[in-house]
C-alpha cells in the first residue's frame, strides 16, 4: 500500500499532542521524520493510506492506543547499562541495605523496564548476592507504557547487541544464568520467578501503592518536558520506602527541578 503525502504541519501537530496525552513524551516538530517512519508500517498493515486517517483511528478507536504507545516509545536498553551504577548497587547498596533491613525483603522496582536488561542485570547481582548473604531474598516489580517491550521482557531472549556487550562484560553469569534459545540467549527461570511485570504509565500512580527499596528511573525522564519530568519524579517518590534510593541515567540531571529529593552522588537520589 501507498502511503501518499508525507505528514502535513497540522497532522504532525495533532500527533505530537496525542502522543503527550497517551505517554507524557514531548516531541517537537524536528521529529517528524521519526513519526513518519515508525507509523508508515503500522498504517500499511492496517492498509491506512493518510496520517490524517490514522490520525482519526487512533483519536477514535481505543483499541489503537496501545499500539500507537507502541511505535512512539523508543526503548533503547542494554545490561549492566552505565557500569558505574551497578558497582554501586553491588558494591554499596546491598551491603549496606543489608546491614540495616536483613530479615525484610528486598523490593526493586525498574520503572522504565523497556525489554529488560535492566531487571535481569539486577536479578543477576542479587542472586550472586544472596550465594554470600544466606536468608537474602528480593523481587522486582518492572514495568513499562509499551506491552509490546514487556512481552519481550517476559520472554526474556536476547540476541544482537545486548548479547554481545554482555559477553565481554560478564562471561560467568552468561553461562550461569542464561541458556541458549530463543534469539540468542535465554535469562533462566531462576531469575525470572523473582520477577513480576506490569503495564504502567508512570504518569500515573501506581496500584496497589507499594514502597520499594531501591527505584531505577533510568533514561525515561529525557523524554518528558519539565512539567512531566516533575510529576514522575513526585510519583515514584511515594513508591519509595524512606531509605530508599533512586537510580537515574546518566545524562539526566534533576537538579534544576522542583522536587523534594535529595543528591547523594551522581545518578543517585535519596527522599
Ligand atoms: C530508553 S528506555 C530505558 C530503558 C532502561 N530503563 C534503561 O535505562 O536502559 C525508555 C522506556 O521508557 C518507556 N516509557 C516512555 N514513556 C513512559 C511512561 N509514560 N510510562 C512508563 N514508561 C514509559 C518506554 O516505553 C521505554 O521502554
Amino acid at each position: 500500500m501507498n502511503i501518499g503525502a508525507g505528514l502535513s504541519p497540522a497532522t504532525l501537530s495533532a500527533l505530537i499532542a496525542l502522543v503527550r496525552k497517551h505517554t507524557g513524551i514531548a516531541m517537537n516538530e524536528r521529529k517528524s521524520v521519526l513519526l513518519e517512519r515508525r507509523l508508515r508500517p503500522r498504517m500499511q498493515a492496517l492498509e491506512i493510506a493518510s496520517y490524517q486517517a490514522y490520525l482519526d483511528k487512533v483519536e477514535h478507536d481505543r483499541a489503537e492506543i496501545p499500539h500507537f504507545i507502541d511505535l512512539v516509545t523508543t526503548n533503547d536498553t542494554l545490561f549492566f547499562r552505565t557500569p558505574q551504577v551497578w558497582d554501586y548497587v553491588e558494591h554499596e547498596f546491598l551491603p549496606a541495605w543489608w546491614d540495616t533491613q536483613r530479615g525484610r525483603r528486598l523490593d526493586i522496582w525498574s520503572a522504565a523496564a523497556s525489554s529488560g536488561e535492566e531487571l535481569y542485570s539486577m536479578a543477576m547481582l542479587c542472586e550472586e548476592f544472596q550465594a554470600t548473604h544466606p536468608g537474602f531474598s528480593y523481587r522486582i516489580l518492572a514495568s513499562d507504557i509499551s506491552r509490546q517491550i514487556l512481552a519481550v521482557a517476559r520472554a526474556g531472549e536476547y540476541g544482537g547487541r545486548s548479547v554481545e556487550r554482555i559477553h565481554l562484560s560478564h562471561p560467568e553469569w552468561v553461562r550461569k544464568y542464561f541458556k541458549a534459545g530463543g534469539k540468542g540467549l535465554r535469562v533462566v527461570d531462576a531469575l525470572k520467578q523473582h520477577v513480576e511485570l506490569a503495564q504502567h504509565n508512570l504518569l500515573t500512580p501506581l496500584k496497589p501503592h507499594r514502597q520499594f527499596d531501591l527505584v531505577f528511573l533510568r533514561n525515561v525522564l529525557i523524554y518528558f518536558d519539565q512539567e512531566h519530568q516533575e510529576a514522575v519524579l513526585r510519583l515514584a517518590r511515594h513508591s519509595m520506602a524512606p531509605h530508599a534510593r533512586l537510580i537515574l541515567g546518566e545524562s539526566e540531571s534533576i537538579g534544576g527541578l522542583n522536587t523534594a529529593y535529595r543528591y547523594e552522588r551522581p545518578m543517585i537520589y535519596t527522599i
